[in-house]
């Protein structure tokens, strides 16, 4: 889905004020409960959807959704997701026009059925991920609380969550217990992976600075992929990215893109850190810091010359006017779990 499509189908979702949960359970420690409690304590009118109890969390529960007094503007399907389809069919009878299928740690509730059951009925759907899924990680997650207050808390403040953490850095939280820590031994081997890239990078750069600056320009261009190439292999991948790129292909990863916005939320923020992109896959950032020696090429008084050539090779470029000590971008890395 386009990236302003899903923006949209969030914020018109959060707009709403009555809102089922499909799948919320007695065992309460299911996303779909916490799921319910928090749109409960956002001030949502919410509606327990579960045919095989009459109460859960202190309120009713209802079989199903045409079982709901006067309705609801949207469905939040917390089932497994071979019950996906079922709960589609029914908003298709009952005309309910919103779906958002939860996704958190591993397959969620996502059930590519139900997906296209909702395009082929005009139903609004929004093939959600799990925010818990990118940030719960080394921090302990209460970045991931803060932002999870601001999504239910208001909406122009939802409006500038899903601006500060992109398209991608989507939503539906409330399912922290659902998103499992990177363990201590993969973080300490995501880094030593990381290693030789950050040491050949820099041996790269400062010998051909040595040559003159314009030279450099070509390590940076020619021998960053090549390096990162020759790194990346059992399934590993790396690279560098930024919020202010030179070179628009180093867009961060998807996944990547929260965690780029949880550095530069908090300046103090120091060290790795580390997600689950699937069951069987650890996504791992550092961050990069402008160290003097970078300005001569990303800093505020790039030589007219240079700065001509950088244009000239990236017209985009927005990777000037760094000063010593900002967040230059992230190493990122990806492997097998
Ligand atoms: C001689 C000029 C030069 C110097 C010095 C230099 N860079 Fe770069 N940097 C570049 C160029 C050119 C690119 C674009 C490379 C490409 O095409 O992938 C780049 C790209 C990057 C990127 C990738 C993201 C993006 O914007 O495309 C990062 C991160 C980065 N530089 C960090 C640094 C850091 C940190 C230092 C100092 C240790 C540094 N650079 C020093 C020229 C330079």
């Amino acid at each position: 889905m386009d990236s302003t499509l899903l923006e949209d189908a969030v914020r018109d979702f959060l707009e709403q004020k009555r809102i089922a949960v499909a799948g919320v359970s007695r065992s309460k420690d299911q996303a779909a409960n916490a799921i319910y409690k928090k749109l409960r304590a956002s001030g949502y009118r919410v509606f327990a959807v579960n045919p095989k109890t009459e109460s859960v969390e202190g309120d009713a529960c209802y079989p199903s959704l045409s079982a709901i007094p006067a309705g609801v503007d949207g469905v939040v399907i917390a089932t497994h997701p071979d019950a996906a389809p079922d709960v589609v069919r029914e908003c298709t009878e009952l005309g309910i026009g919103r779906v958002w299928m939860h996704r958190s740690f591993g397959r969620g509730s996502v059930s590519s059925e139900a997906v296209a059951l909702c395009r082929e009925h005009d139903i609004r759907v929004i093939p959600g991920a799990c925010p818990m899924m990118y940030c719960a990680p080394v921090d302990g997650g209460h970045r991931c609380m803060r932002w999870l207050l601001g999504v239910f808390g208001g909406l122009t403040k939802a409006a500038a969550a899903l601006l500060l953490l992109g398209s991608t850095g989507l939503l539906f939280g409330a399912c922290r217990q659902a998103a499992p820590e990177v363990p201590a031994e993969d973080l300490a081997r995501a880094q030593a992976e990381l290693l030789p890239f950050k040491e050949q990078m820099l041996d790269a750069l400062t010998t051909s600075l040595e040559a003159g600056p314009a030279n450099a320009i070509s390590v940076c261009r020619e021998r960053a992929p090549e390096i990162a190439a020759a790194l990346s292999v059992d399934g590993v991948e790396m690279g560098r990215t930024s919020h202010r790129l030179r070179n628009p292909k180093n867009a961060p990863p998807p996944w990547a893109e929260p965690l780029l916005a949880a550095y530069l939320e908090d300046p103090a923020r120091e060290g790795p850190m580390a997600v689950y992109i699937d069951e069987s896959t650890i996504g791992y950032v550092e961050p990069i810091r402008a160290v003097s020696f970078c300005l001569s090429c990303h800093g505020p008084a790039v030589e007219p010359e240079l700065l001509e050539e950088i244009r000239s090779l990236y017209p985009e470029d927005r990777a000037t006017e760094f000063r010593t000590g900002d967040l230059r971008g992230l190493f990122w890395l990806t492997m097998p779990s």
